[in-house]
């Protein structure tokens, strides 16, 4: 199957990252949902022991920033190499590396905790088992996995970045009912959802789940 998706993925991002830095930055200060969230995550990580946690589609980092700030050891993933390079400046002192979570570069069962947030949402249907076969296979037996997407039934394509330059890039909006049946399906169970701004028109949710024991 052709994965021309990640390249216009990839390139996407690499054209649009400072857009992009500029757009979410002081988005966690002004949203308590996202921050209880990553509070609540953060609680669960060391409940469960502790260890690196795995923030996959980082971004420019500004959410493993916060995890780190909460007393987690979390590192940064990403598909672009420019977002990674805006993470690496702005955060100097913490760890993040290119890559992808169509095929992590990570040993088995070697993070504590995965968050993904935002990322999987470019990601086509028939790539997410595999996707989240990846998150399972990654995570230690009783880690966290937060997942946050945007709510809906349909692909949104964009053809302009932030700063106003061509990009291609799909964002599926799914419900969460269908990305909690492929968790399930991966070895998942469910913990807890949350959805923000129901009556927006593109919602937003999170799922907390763990990997069946
Ligand atoms: C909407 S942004 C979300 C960034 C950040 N997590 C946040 O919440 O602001 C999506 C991010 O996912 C990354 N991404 C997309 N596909 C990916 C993949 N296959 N593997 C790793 N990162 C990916 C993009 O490069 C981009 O930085």
């Amino acid at each position: 199957m052709s994965d021309d998706w990640l390249s216009r993925t990839r390139a996407s991002y690499d054209t649009d990252a400072s857009g992009y830095a500029e757009k979410v930055d002081g988005l966690l200060e002004g949203n308590p949902y996202l921050r209880a969230s990553l509070a609540l995550f953060a609680e669960l990580v060391a409940e469960a022991g502790g260890g690196p946690v795995a923030d996959v589609g980082c971004g420019p980092g500004y959410v493993t920033r916060r995890l780190n700030d909460l007393g987690v050891d979390a590192f940064g993933i990403d598909l672009s190499p420019e977002m990674i390079a805006i993470a690496r400046r702005d955060h100097p002192d913490l760890r993040f590396e290119v890559g992808t979570m169509t095929d992590l570069d990570l040993p088995d069962h070697s993070v504590a905790g995965l968050l993904a947030f935002w990322s999987v949402i470019h990601i086509p249907d028939h790539a997410v088992p595999g996707v989240f076969a990846q998150f399972r296979r990654v995570l230690r037996p009783g880690g966290p996995l937060l997942v946050g997407f945007h709510v809906g039934d349909r692909t949104r394509h964009r053809t302009e970045g932030y700063t106003g330059r061509p990009i291609s890039v799909d964002s599926h909006h799914r419900r969460p009912a269908q990305v909690a049946r492929w968790l399930r399906e991966a070895g998942f169970a469910i913990e807890a959802e949350l959805l923000l701004r129901p009556d927006d028109d593109v919602p937003g949710a999170i799922l907390l789940a763990r990997p069946h024991p």
